[in-house]
């Protein structure tokens, strides 16, 4: 048994030899923040200030900077010996952590699936009973019906209209959840859904507000403006939206129509490969329109998308005067196995832990 210390709260709970620091929190009722519990999201990255402890499963989350940088997945670490974690890489606030794990089964059933390109669908799912709270920027974990697998997909709707959930999501070719969609989602099917995770998540500041999507990476940035426009929020935001060609952009006008909701809103999308004679946009990499639009920035800024253009986008940000801790990303990294038991596991825990 280890004593994990949780700074900056001055809290601790204690961790069982053989879990991982997550385990140990969500068996004591208290909240770490995760999602994927597999080494995938870095939702759960906290800093180690003191102790040891060993790597557990997949840790891909993390990168050779973050781990020289003392940084940990919670998900991922079995401690050695009592240890000093400081959450504030997570974003968590102590209110949150005191109130355990919010997150918990949603029963849904499948409203619509409509095609918005040649590979991305929309996909509605009419959420059963109470309807699901969530922050804009969140995440869920869908199981797939008639399967054990469970994927990740970020809610597009604003948090105000928890009654239902919709998904943007990127269709592979032999992905699971995408044959899913092709061949079985057919109206008023249940599928169970668990959540809400993860830490992307407005940061309401003086500064203006950046935001940089690729492919179905709009889905959080989507929520995410149409909460700043329920908020009838104040300070310019601008989007950058990165695809191929002209049929590879989808949503436009809604984009539009959210943004004509804010004070200050502009809307610059960017294609890559090829481009109609009448192209109004910018083209190129999403990273070179944003090279060419302002040399410097100070801007917040939100980023979703496949990894490489995290990868290319965030030193660029930074080069261009962005301050690393206001830099916000969900990469959309593929699944790695992670069965609806392994999913279900710390749910059960704090149940089990809260009914003692
Ligand atoms: C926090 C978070 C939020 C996410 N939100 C979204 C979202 O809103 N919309 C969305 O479309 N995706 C999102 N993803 C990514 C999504 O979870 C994965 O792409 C998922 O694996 C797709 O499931 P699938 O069953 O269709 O394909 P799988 O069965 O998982 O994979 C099938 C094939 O496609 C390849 N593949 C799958 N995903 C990717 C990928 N991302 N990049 C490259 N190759 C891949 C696999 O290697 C495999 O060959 C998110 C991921 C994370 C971590
Ligand atoms: S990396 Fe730990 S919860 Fe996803």
């Amino acid at each position: 048994m280890n004593r994990i210390q949780v700074e900056p709260f001055g809290r601790g709970f204690d961790c069982a030899d053989d879990e991982t620091v997550l385990e140990g929190a969500l068996r004591h009722g208290v909240l770490l923040r995760y999602g994927c519990k597999h080494g995938g999201c870095g939702t759960c990255t906290v800093r180690l200030v003191d102790g040891d402890v060993e790597e557990h499963g997949s840790s891909f989350a993390l990168s050779p900077g973050d781990r020289a940088a003392d940084l940990i997945l919670a998900c991922a670490s079995i401690p050695l010996e009592p240890c000093v974690i400081d959450v504030e890489p997570s974003g968590l606030t102590e209110e949150e952590y005191l109130s355990g794990d919010r997150s918990r089964p949603h029963d849904t059933r499948v409203g619509a699936v409509r095609p918005l390109t040649g590979d991305i669908a929309a996909v509605s799912l009419d959420v059963v009973g109470d309807p699901i709270a969530f922050t804009a920027g969140q995440f869920v974990n869908v199981e797939i019906p008639g399967t054990e697998l469970v994927r990740t997909f970020s809610l597009a709707n604003a948090p105000s209209d928890g009654r239902r959930i919709d998904l943007i999501v990127k269709l592979y070719p032999d992905g699971a959840f995408s044959r899913f969609l092709r061949e079985g989602a057919v109206a008023g099917l249940p599928v169970r859904v668990l959540g809400p995770y993860g830490r992307l998540r407005i940061h309401l500041s003086h500064r203006d507000v950046l935001m940089i999507a690729g492919g179905s990476g709009l889905a959080p940035l989507l929520s995410m403006l149409r909460d700043l426009a329920d908020r009838d929020f104040d300070r310019p935001v601008t989007l950058f939206f990165g695809a191929r060609t002209a049929g590879d952009l989808y949503l436009t006008d809604e984009i539009r129509r959210v943004g004509s909701r804010l004070r200050a809103f502009e809307f610059r999308p960017v294609l890559s490969e090829s481009w109609p004679a009448d192209w109004a946009g910018e083209t190129g990499l999403v990273t070179d329109a944003l090279s060419r639009w302002r040399p410097r920035l100070a801007h917040d800024v939100y980023l979703c998308g496949p990894p490489p253009m995290i990868d290319a986008a965030v030193p660029l940000l930074t080069a261009a005067g962005v301050r690393p801790r206001n830099v916000y990303f969900d990469a959309f990294t593929p699944a790695t196995p992670m069965t609806r038991t392994a999913a279900l596991d710390p749910i059960i825990d704090v149940m089990t832990s809260r009914a003692e």
